[in-house]
């Protein structure tokens, strides 16, 4: 989500003129779009204002340093406090507001804020929101040279699960989903400027419904409707499905539609129903795998990816194994493990005692990642000598040139325009696996047929059919 939102961020402000620099001290302004989720996103960003505290001081007195999304919307008060440089603050809901503030914050150098107030006041932000939902994403500009064949649309904003670790609900607000035409028509034009793959964003994403009149629109009927109106989309995927709620309808729709990837990012969080309880995630073990099984049912191919919490309040032992016996059980392509890491204002910092030891959280994490990697290599060594279709997406790292000092580094991008030669490439499944082969530079951004050849824990390796 925050890509995305950077990436229209950036759209916004560069058809009014300005330019991006890769370079930081060339830069005017400074934005930092950030992450609330765990305390290591926020860390990043404190010691990222401090050295800009140090540059603007001692440089660039003219500096304008803006922190927007969910960090802005959470420590608004205490950034200011402690970074009194901070010149423009936007929250993730007040994004379309940034070329305001940001000319305002050049022209009278006074603190520009726009935040929602999602926390104190949320019937009040459900009708702002309503209103303000368009404004972002509608008003992304189409770039005859948009670079990249891969594109996030989002069809839901905010969340309202309140699982109780976690800092969205109060971040992003309230659920909102955009019109299905909207998305239909958005989804289109990025077809239209040659994207190969798009990938639907919601924080709960299978809640999707829209009611217009008397009609309703289930998130099963905008996955057809997408996938049978832009037949010229190679791909169609979706992020994050919530375990809850995801009904056979949507099932159906994927399975029966050739261009939407048979593949769900659908974190279980933890194995333990008494985590799962304490999280407040709504669902049982059992009926997670409920839905494992049905998806499995209707598409025997499908991979599945996951998010696990490891040192959630309390969490015994037991509540480990449970968690360990989940992963063997669903075999993931890949999950995310994160530490759990408590998150003031959210429910379980204020129930729970975070009383597992680091020690063992760190454990925990490092048990389930060694268990997540042996999966993740048993299912790609089981593709060996299968022809697979995959959009190349760039170049392979394997062939980073390590720059001599005083040698100018070429980004990928900028490599691949230059150089039909062969090269090795790097590409995606529809399945989300990562594949690296030899083929011509100018295949970039196309989709190509690979004949899987050799297997790792992150990745395959593979050649090209003619
Ligand atoms: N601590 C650790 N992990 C968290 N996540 C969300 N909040 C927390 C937290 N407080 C994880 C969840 C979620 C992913 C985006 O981040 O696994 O699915
Ligand atoms: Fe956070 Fe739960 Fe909403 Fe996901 S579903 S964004 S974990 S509150």
């Amino acid at each position: 989500m925050n890509i995305l939102d950077s990436e229209l961020v950036q759209e916004q402000l560069q058809a009014l003129g300005y330019q991006f620099t890769s370079i930081a001290a060339d830069a005017d302004v400074v934005l930092l779009n950030t992450c609330s989720v765990r305390q290591l996103a926020e860390q990043k960003v404190w010691s990222q204002l401090g050295r800009l505290a140090i540059e603007k001081r001692e440089n660039n007195n003219d500096l304008v340093v803006g922190v927007l999304g969910c960090m802005a919307e959470r420590e608004g008060a205490e950034l200011v406090k402690r970074m009194p440089h901070i010149d423009v603050l936007c929250g993730p809901s007040e994004l379309d507001k940034l070329p305001g503030l940001l000319q305002n914050a050049m022209q009278n150098r006074q603190r520009q804020v726009a935040l929602s107030g999602h926390t104190s006041r949320r019937s009040a932000t459900l009708e702002k929101a309503e209103d303000g939902v368009e404004a972002l994403d509608l008003s992304r500009s189409f770039s005859a040279t948009r670079s990249s064949k891969q594109a996030y649309v989002r069809i839901t904003r905010g969340c309202n699960k309140f699982c109780t670790y976690c800092v969205v609900p109060y971040t992003r607000g309230p659920e909102v989903h955009r019109p299905p035409l909207a998305i239909v028509q958005e989804v289109r034009s990025l077809v239209e400027q040659g994207v190969l793959e798009v990938t639907l964003l919601g924080q709960t994403v299978n809640h999707y419904v829209f009611q217009d009149g008397g009609k309703t629109t289930s998130f099963a009927d905008l996955l057809a409707m997408i996938h049978d109106q832009v037949p010229d989309l190679q791909r169609l995927r979706f992020l994050t499905s919530y375990p809850r709620d995801f009904d056979d309808a949507t099932l159906d729709v994927m399975a029966a539609s050739p261009r939407m990837c048979k593949y769900l990012h659908i974190p279980a969080q933890s194995g333990s129903n008494e985590m799962l309880r304490k999280m407040n995630r709504g669902y049982t073990v059992e009926t997670y795998f409920g839905l494992i099984e049905r998806a499995r049912m209707r598409m025997p191919d499908i991979r599945f990816a996951g998010d696990i919490i490891v040192g959630f309040p309390g969490e015994t032992d037991a509540d480990h194994e449970a968690t360990r016996l989940l992963i063997q059980k669903v075999r993931y392509k890949s999950c995310y493990i994160f530490k759990y890491s408590p998150r003031s204002g959210t429910v379980a910092d204020r129930r729970f005692v975070d009383d597992v030891p680091d020690d063992v959280k760190k454990a925990r994490n490092r048990d389930l990642l060694d268990l997540q990697n042996g999966i993740a290599l048993e299912i790609h060594s089981a593709m060996i000598g299968q022809e697979i279709d995959v959009i190349v997406e760039g170049f392979s790292p394997l062939r980073v040139h390590r720059p001599q000092p005083g040698e100018v580094q070429l980004g990928w991008e900028k490599r691949s325009a230059e150089s039909t030669s062969h090269v090795r490439l790097m590409g995606r499944t529809q399945g989300d696996e990562i594949i690296a082969f030899e083929g011509s530079g100018d295949l970039v951004g196309k989709l190509v047929t690979v004949k899987v050849t050799e297997a790792t824990q992150l990745s395959m390796r593979g050649q090209m059919v003619p």
